[in-house]
C-alpha cells in the first residue's frame, strides 16, 4: 500500500470574522485576521490518496486524474477569490483553515467515485499551509 501526496498552490483572500461574536470579541479572537478589509495568503494545499500499486501501471494514483480533481473542485474555484463572499460555504461560516479543510475535503470526496471510480485510490488527506508557521490536516475518514 503507498500513500501518494500531491502538492498544489492557490491565492485567496479571507477575513476572519464569527457571525455569533460581538466586534470587540471577534477582534480580541482573530487579532489581525478580522481586520475589516480582509487579507491574502498563499496557501499550500496537499492531496494524500492510499492504494495499491495497480499491476498495469505500476502507479498507485493516476496524477494527472487527481489533477484535474482538484483542479476542478478547489483551484479553479477559490483561485483569488475572496473566501467570504464567493464561497457558498463561507457565507455564514468563518473561513478558517480548519474550515477550509473540511470545506476541501467535502468538495474531493464528492466527487472521488466519478474522479476514481475503482475501489483504490481513496482519498486519506487533506493538508493546508496557510503560512510556513500554521499547517492544518484533516483526515477525510472522517467526513461523512
Ligand atoms: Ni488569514
Amino acid at each position: 500500500m503507498f500513500r501518494v501526496t500531491r502538492r498544489y498552490q492557490f491565492a485567496a483572500s479571507h477575513r476572519l470574522h464569527a457571525h455569533g461574536l460581538s466586534d470587540e470579541e471577534n477582534r480580541r479572537l482573530y487579532g489581525k485576521c478580522n481586520n475589516p478589509f480582509g487579507h491574502g495568503h498563499n496557501y499550500v494545499l496537499e492531496v494524500s490518496a492510499r492504494g495499491p500499486a495497480d499491476a498495469n501501471t505500476g502507479s498507485a494514483v493516476d496524477p494527472r486524474r487527481l489533477d484535474e480533481l482538484v483542479a476542478r473542485e478547489v483551484l479553479q474555484p477559490f483561485e483569488h477569490r475572496n473566501l467570504n463572499c464567493d464561497v457558498e460555504a463561507f457565507r455564514d461560516l468563518t473561513p478558517t483553515s480548519e474550515n477550509l479543510a473540511v470545506e476541501i475535503c467535502r468538495r474531493l470526496k464528492r466527487s472521488w467515485p466519478v474522479a476514481f471510480p475503482g475501489e483504490w485510490p481513496k482519498l486519506e488527506k487533506v493538508r493546508i499551509a496557510e503560512t510556513a508557521r500554521n499547517i492544518f490536516e484533516m483526515d477525510a475518514h472522517e467526513i461523512p
